[in-house]
């Protein structure tokens, strides 16, 4: 599905003339088909001296079968080979026609400013040569953890180049930064899986931090979830309706959860999947106590995703003590207070567990009309903040997503002006599907992201608001 100034654009004509005006020309973005490649094309894979995730980003490409790519004398060879990959070699000396799907540059080994010259010998040569919806990907060290104050200045450094390489390639592409702790190698996998395959569709610009976590578990690929109980606020439509759908893709067994009102939209949803649903109002005194009672019955639940929230929107001036009161209750406080009620009941969140929350952009840059709504998404972030290391503790993690403008029926009542605008102040120059964010949810909620505590990643196309 594309809007309608996309599909005009995507014929000859639409194109010769939008070119011809300097208007933005959005292609339809890949994604992901079950049973599809990781990434559908060759990759490149280069690191500057001293890099030491070579190896890492080699077994995970080994084990999706991709074609790897290295440059001449690279360091990278050596890793490529232990994992068994038959890898090409491209020489910048002499180009030939080479096209690549992804470039990937280990730039760990990065230790000062001088240093940050392997971005442009790496990405200089190759970056036109990145295909439509490629994928280009740095990883990075933690700036906290450098030895000296020349290295985690150049390691800052990474995060202002994948953000302007975001706004530099075209054609459906994107651009990431992903920061690897020391001793971290290992739990890249599911990472930098999403971000090289087209699950990531409209992620663009952002800096993903891996940590420590827990031993990263043998995966079925297809089906991650399975055996996985995933309760979904909010499921009865829009970007609720996705992530239940890719959940239970995943294999969740996804237990849904709506206002008494939708409780016939929400079986809608969940019955196709063979879900379970749960009609409660979560800004409710009791709904807390509802919820973890609901899911004891269950046996306990292993993913929680706060996706229902509400919008409504006034200038400050103008604004109800109604309508700030029941936003902040709504989209704040009635996730804090199931986590509470969660956590304090022992072992309701299994072993392993995973707190997913929608954030929104509006929490990150603010929105005129929406201070309420903009206070209670950045509380969102707050709450992801301050509680991660507390999961961490019950070797769980706490995340957020931050989506931009995603195509929804709340999107669509927007006026014409603003509704264009969201789409088209972006790099990908388009709004995002429900599907987008069910994605990188799906990533977040994954047994084998235990390392990805306490991140805010944006699901935006990467928004020139609030970049
Ligand atoms: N659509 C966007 O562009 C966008 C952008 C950024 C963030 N978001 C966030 O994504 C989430 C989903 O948004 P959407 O566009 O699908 O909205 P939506 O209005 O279509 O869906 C929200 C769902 O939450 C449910 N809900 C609302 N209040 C509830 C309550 N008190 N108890 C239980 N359920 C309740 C609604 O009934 C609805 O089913 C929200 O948190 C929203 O703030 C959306």
């Amino acid at each position: 599905m594309t809007d309608a100034y996309t599909q005009l654009v995507s014929n000859p004509f639409g194109g010769f003339v939008a070119r011809n005006l300097g208007l933005p020309r959005p292609v339809e973005l890949d994604r992901h088909r079950p049973g599809a490649p990781l990434i559908d094309g060759r990759v490149l894979v280069g690191a500057a001296p001293g890099g030491r995730c070579a190896a890492a980003v080699a077994a995970v490409l080994a084990e999706a079968g991709t074609a790897v790519d290295s440059r001449l004398h690279d360091e990278v060879r050596q890793a490529l080979g232990a994992a068994a990959i038959d890898a090409g070699v491209w020489n910048p000396e002499a180009p030939g026609a080479q096209r690549w799907k992804g470039l990937v540059l280990d730039a760990t080994g990065i230790g000062s400013s001088g240093e940050l010259r392997e971005l442009w010998s790496f990405f200089h040569p190759t970056i036109r040569r990145l295909e439509r919806c490629g994928r280009l990907i740095v990883i990075g060290a933690e700036p906290g953890e450098c030895p000296a104050p020349a290295a985690a200045t150049a390691q800052r450094a990474l995060e202002g180049f994948v953000r302007a390489a975001g706004k530099e390639v075209r054609n459906g592409s994107t651009a990431q930064l992903v920061r690897v702790a020391a001793g971290a190698e290992g739990r890249i996998g599911s990472t930098l899986r999403f971000l090289l395959s087209p699950r990531s569709a409209y992620v663009s610009g952002q800096l993903v931090r891996v940590g420590a976590g827990r031993d990263v578990p043998e995966v079925d690929r297809e089906r991650p979830l399975r055996g996985k109980t995933a309760l979904v606020t909010g499921a009865s439509r829009g970007i609720g309706e996705a992530i239940a759908n890719v959940l239970a893709r995943d294999g969740a067994d996804v237990v849904g959860l709506d206002v008494p009102a939708l409780s016939g939209d929400l079986e809608n949803v969940v019955e196709p999947i063979g879900g379970s649903a749960i009609a409660v109002d979560i800004a409710a005194a009791d709904a807390p106590r509802r919820i973890c009672d609901a899911l004891a019955k269950r046996g306990g639940v292993d993913v929680v995703v706060h996706n229902a929230g509400v919008t409504r929107d006034k200038t400050l001036a103008a604004m109800d003590a109604e309508r700030w009161e029941a936003t902040i209750a709504i989209n704040l406080t009635a996730a804090e207070r199931i986590n509470d009620e969660l956590l304090a009941r022992g072992g309701l969140l299994r072993e392993d567990g995973r707190i997913v929350c929608v954030s929104s952009m509006s929490g990150i840059a603010g929105n005129a009309g929406q201070t309420n709504y903009s206070t209670s998404k950045a509380g969102v972030i707050g709450m992801v903040e301050s509680m991660a290391p507390i999961l961490a503790e019950r070797a769980a993690t706490i995340n957020a997503v931050a989506p931009g403008f995603i195509e929804t029926a709340m999107t669509a009542a927007m006026p014409l002006g603003p509704r264009e605008a969201g789409r088209r102040m972006s790099s990908l120059a388009q709004g995002g599907l429900p599907v987008d964010v069910a994605e990188a949810i799906a990533w977040l909620a994954a047994p084998d992201s235990s390392g990805v505590n306490g991140n805010v990643v944006r699901v935006c196309g990467q928004s020139l608001i609030g970049a």
